[in-house]
């Protein structure tokens, strides 16, 4: 069964989504969440896995529950080198999103 299209603010259900530079992946969640599925999102930290279980409480918590929900899930993701990497290069982006909350910015490329 196709499931209606949901908004979030910028973003749609029917969105190709990428996400870079998650912390502990709390936005992606969030995204998820909204729409009751994330196989339309890629989430990708700069952290490794062990970075990742170190420096966040939360962030494999919310990890596994994103994968529940269908997400792609890529560590060690950086934004400046990231048009190198086949797997996130050679797919097509609706909206490419940089959060980088700390300077009270949020980056959207569409
Ligand atoms: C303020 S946090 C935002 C976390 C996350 N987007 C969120 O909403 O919870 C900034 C993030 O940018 C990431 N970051 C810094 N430099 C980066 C780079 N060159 N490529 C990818 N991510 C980077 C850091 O690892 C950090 O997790």
């Amino acid at each position: 069964m196709e499931m209606s299209e949901k908004w979030m603010r910028h973003y749609s259900s029917n969105h190709q989504i990428l996400l870079v530079g998650e912390g502990d992946f709390s936005f992606s969640l969030c995204l998820a969440s909204a729409f009751g599925s994330a196989t339309n999102i890629t989430a990708t930290s700069l952290d490794s896995e062990d970075e990742l279980c170190e420096k966040f409480k939360y962030a494999m918590h919310n990890v596994r529950r994103l994968e529940r929900y269908g997400c792609d899930i890529q560590h060690e993701v950086d934004v400046h080198t990231m048009s190198f990497d086949n797997s996130l290069s050679l797919r097509r982006y609706d909206r490419i999103v940089f959060n980088r909350i700390n300077r009270s910015r949020v980056f959207i490329y569409s």
